[in-house]
């Protein structure tokens, strides 16, 4: 079985979908810690309520870049950690990290990528940039995370209609509700081993 690491800087509405999919049975893996960089997250608290170590460790805290690499390393090996999900985790990690846990990091966004990834494309500048390049859908996408920001070989997508008279809000509304669904999807089948990444390409199927 996989333990899980979530890691969060907001208010973790992704992060109780998983927690709540783990208490129906859904999940098929142990979510073992909840990480933020901001002490005063509500996934903090979305954690603590669900009975889970919440750890606050933020970059800023410590003198160095390699220090703070550090912590985090020991931090999910005393944890026992074998997968990291991103849930609107909004630094970079560590290359360290990212190569210590290769093929074994998740993320998702709010969006088609790349057309709608990269720096600066988080939050509600997303479902701007959407509405401003005037397409037909977006949806979210979860994705394997590599070296590269928003960049890594894409587990699922979902489509999600943009309607005429959406404004940035209620498109992040409807794209919010489906990422609840589709992130646990995601984690159940790579913590099957139904969904992974070989020689940089994902293999399997997300059901089945
Ligand atoms: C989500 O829209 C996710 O796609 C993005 O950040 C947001 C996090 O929301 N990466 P929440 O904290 O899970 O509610």
């Amino acid at each position: 079985m996989m333990n899980v690491a979530v890691m969060c800087s907001g208010s973790g509405s992704n992060l109780q979908a998983l927690l709540n999919a783990e208490a129906r049975g859904e999940l098929g893996a142990r979510i073992v810690l909840v990480i933020s960089n901001r002490r005063r997250a509500g996934a903090l608290e979305r954690a603590r309520d669900a009975a889970k170590p919440a750890e606050y460790l933020s970059p800023r805290r410590f003198d160095s870049d390699d220090a703070y690499r550090d912590a985090l390393l020991d931090l999910l090996r005393r944890h026992d950690v074998t997968l990291i999900c991103l849930a609107g985790y909004l630094r970079k990690l560590p290359v360290d990290v990212v190569r210590t846990y290769a093929d074994r990091i998740l993320n998702i966004h709010p969006a088609p990528l790349p057309q709608f990834g990269g720096p600066g494309m988080y939050g509600h500048h997303v479902h701007e940039a959407v509405l401003a390049a005037g397409v037909a859908q977006t949806g979210p996408t979860v994705h394997f995370v590599d070296e590269e920001y928003d960049h890594g070989p894409v587990a699922a997508h979902v489509a999600v209609p943009v309607l005429p008279d959406d404004t940035p809000d209620t498109l992040a509304e409807r794209v919010l509700a489906a990422e609840h669904r589709i992130y646990p999807r995601v984690v159940a089948a790579v913590a099957a081993g139904r969904l992974r990444v070989e020689q940089g390409q994902v293999v399997g199927a997300l059901d089945g």
